[in-house]
Formats: structure tokens, sequence, C-alpha cells
């Protein structure tokens, strides 16, 4: 259902507010605390200004690379996202069929409400698995083997959930396991029939990634699953052993310091995430395109670097990519076009996002995603100049 008005993501973000309940849009939407670092992703993105260039032959600008020797169309993959079934009934296989058809990558959720085997029969060589350290490590043996028997090749350790988070939109809401929404909330789901539809007929309210007594586990029952599984105690032991059992690629997530990066890399991570969770999880922590550049310094080329939070256009791509991501990863955007119009409306947002990037390529003078570097700068970022990040 693509609308003709629809352009760019932010009109997908204001589409899908037609589409869903106040409470899952805050849900959608929202971030920790103040929100404030959910917002400094994307004022932190738009404060970097670029360099256009003129006169250079940009009649055949490739915006395809490769991520751990997979090629992708444009260094852009799909961030995991648990609970996309309250989103839309097509959820988690409609976006990573979106992503196959984009030459894209989707990384299936530990918190999914559809299974990692359903996903990977719709895309079975553009996924890859996160993964979480459970406290039963046969639980998270059991995953790591499920992850193998249906190829995946690229774990994603989820490295920022040993806490829990705080979103105050979220408890306004009612929205605890199970959810206890004011009066209120039940008018405002009767106003979007659409989705109250797909909630009585299609939509699977699940944790369908898990299962107990042999069926998929019931959305009210992930609450005292978590207590009983969640584990505040993982540490660098569970990596250095799953490293030492993994012989695919492993991928950290939620990295936001230099010094952890690092350690990543000693440990044997073939990539390093650096992610705040889209400003979900803890609040007052810079934007990720910050403290990119000191990451990719303590990387030094060891590990690839991937970069997601606040990514909303195809010139924020380039940005990423320009400070040392090998690619970026957007969250939000993509569940923001799934709850407005499902699978068609995610193809249509990989092709805006791609074309935008072409067209800032082509603005910056860059016909590869190689060239893109910081030299793509305008001279005048004074706010990045003052803080040393960018050193031209
Ligand atoms: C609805 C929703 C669910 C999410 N669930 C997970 C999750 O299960 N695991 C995870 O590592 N990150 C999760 N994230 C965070 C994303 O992977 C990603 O880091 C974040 O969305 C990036 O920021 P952006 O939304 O500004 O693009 C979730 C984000 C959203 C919006």
């Amino acid at each position: 259902m693509r609308k003709k008005w629809i352009v760019s993501l932010d009109d997908y973000r204001l589409a899908s507010r037609k589409h869903l309940p106040k409470m899952i849009s805050d849900y959608l939407e929202g971030g920790a605390l103040d929100e404030t670092t959910m917002r400094a992703n994307e004022d932190r993105l738009n404060a970097l200004m670029l360099r256009q260039r003129s006169l250079v032959d940009v009649s055949d600008v490739d915006t395809s690379t490769t991520v751990l020797g997979h090629s992708l169309a444009l260094p852009l993959m799909v961030a995991p996202m648990g609970m996309l079934t309250i989103f839309h009934p097509g959820s988690d296989p409609a976006v990573a069929r979106a992503a196959v058809g984009a030459g894209s990558i989707f990384i299936h959720s530990a918190w999914a409400g559809c299974s990692l085997e359903e996903v990977a029969r719709v895309a079975p060589n553009n996924l890859w698995a996160q993964i979480a350290f459970w406290k039963d490590p046969a639980e998270t043996a059991s995953y790591v083997k499920r992850a193998r028997a249906v190829g995946v090749e690229t774990l994603v350790v989820a490295g920022d959930v040993g806490s829990s988070s705080k979103r105050e939109r979220d408890l306004h809401h009612g929205l605890s396991m199970p959810p206890r929404p004011p009066v209120l909330d039940y008018f405002n789901a009767a106003t979007r029939p659409g989705w109250l539809w797909g909630w009585l007929t299609g939509r699977k309210m699940t944790y369908g990634n898990y299962e107990i007594d042999g069926r998929p586990l019931r959305m009210n029952e992930m609450n005292s699953w978590m207590a009983s599984n969640k584990n505040p105690g993982a540490t660098w032991d569970q990596f250095a052993k799953l490293r030492s059992e993994w012989s695919g690629n492993l991928v950290i997530k939620g990295i936001m310091d230099a010094e952890d990066a690092a350690r990543a890399v000693d440990e044997g991570a073939d990539g390093i995430f650096v992610s705040n969770h889209g400003g979900r999880q803890f609040d007052s922590q810079p934007a990720t395109i910050d403290v990119l550049p000191s990451i990719v310094e303590a990387v030094g080329g060891r590990a690839e670097v991937y970069l997601d939070g606040g990514i909303r256009r195809g010139h924020d791509v380039a940005k990423a990519v320009a400070l040392g991501a090998r690619a970026a990863l957007a969250g939000r955007p993509f569940a923001y076009a799934l709850a407005t119009g499902g699978e068609p409306a995610v193809d249509h947002a990989f092709a805006i996002l791609q074309e935008e990037l072409k067209g800032a390529m082509g603005f910056v003078g860059k016909t590869s995603v190689a060239a893109l570097d910081t030299t793509i700068f305008a001279n005048n970022n004074h706010a990045y100049a003052r803080e040393g990040v960018l050193v031209e």
C-alpha cells in the first residue's frame, strides 16, 4: 500500500502512525529515559555537512560493497529488531525478503516473534542471526546449533542487554509483560481497525523464536522466560567460549567504546557493530557517529566495523562509511515501512535509501563506496573540528 506522498523514510514514520495504535508507535519510535541519545544519533549525523564537487564524471556511481566477503548492493543492512510481528503480520519474513530483493542482509533478532528457521526459508543466503548469552549455556548452545543447521554464517552477539532499559513512553502505556494499558489506549487501538484486524486474525502474537512444551512461547510467557534466562552476568568469558566453538563469523553489537572494541578484536571478533541500540537501552551516551572514529582507530583494520543509530537518509550511509564503517544499518525506518505497507513498502524504503545514497555520492564526486573517505566532509564542520573528531 504505497502512497504517492511517501518519498522519504520520515514519510514512512508519519504514515506508520496512521496504522499503529499509539502505544505501539510509541514503542517503535521511542527510546530510553529522556531520549537524549536517540535524538543525538540523528542530530549528530545531520550536523556533519558534506562537500559538493563540480564537474566530476558521475555517470556511473556504484553503491556495491562487501561485508565479511558477502556482496551487498549498497552498504546498508537491517538491524535486528524483536517483535516485528506487532507492527505487521508480514513480520520478519517480509523484511527479510525485501532485504534479499535489495541485495542486503537481514539480521534476525534473538527476541523475534518469528523463528530463525522461518526466516531462513525466505532469506537463506542473506541472513545473520543475533544471539544472546542466556543464563543456561545449553540454551545458548542450542540456538547456535539451530543457526548452524539453517546455514547461518554470521552470528551477532547482543553485547548491550545485560542491564534493563527504562522506556518511559512504554511505562505510560502500561506496556509491561503482560501489557496493562490504560483505558484510553483501548479506545485508541479501536481507531486502527486494520491493525486490530491483523491482530485478531493473522498476527502471531508469540515469541516464536523459542519453544516451551513443544509450542511457540506466548507473549505473556516471555516475562517469566526472560526472568529465568536473562543473564546480567554474561562477560567476555562467554564470548571467548563462543569464539572457540563457532568457526563462522562473529560480530559483537552494542560496542560504544574504543577499549571494548580493541578487546573484542583481541577475543577474535570479525565485526564490531557500533550501536547504542538506537538510544533504546541507555540514555545520556554519545551518538554512534561520534564514537565511530575512535573505534575505527582502535580496531585498526583487524575487523570490519558497522554502525547504526539515526540512519535515515542515503547520505547518512555515506557519512558512516566515510568515517570508517564498512556498512551502516537501520532499524526503525524499516519497521515504519513494514507497519505502513508490508513487504512492498520495505522494498520501497530500500529503493529510496539507495537512490539517495547514489545522489549523495554523485554530489560529493565519488563513484565507488571504497572512495568514500573524510574528504567528502565540508571543511566547515565546526562542531566536529572543535572536538577533534575530524582532523581534515
Ligand atoms: C522495535 C525495535 C526492536 C529492537 N529489537 C532489538 C533486538 O531485539 N536486538 C537488538 O540488538 N537490537 C534491537 N533493536 C535496536 C536495533 O537493532 C538498532 O540498534 C536500532 O534500531 C538502530 O537505530 P535506528 O532505529 O535509529 O536505526 C531494536 C530496535 C527497535 C526499533
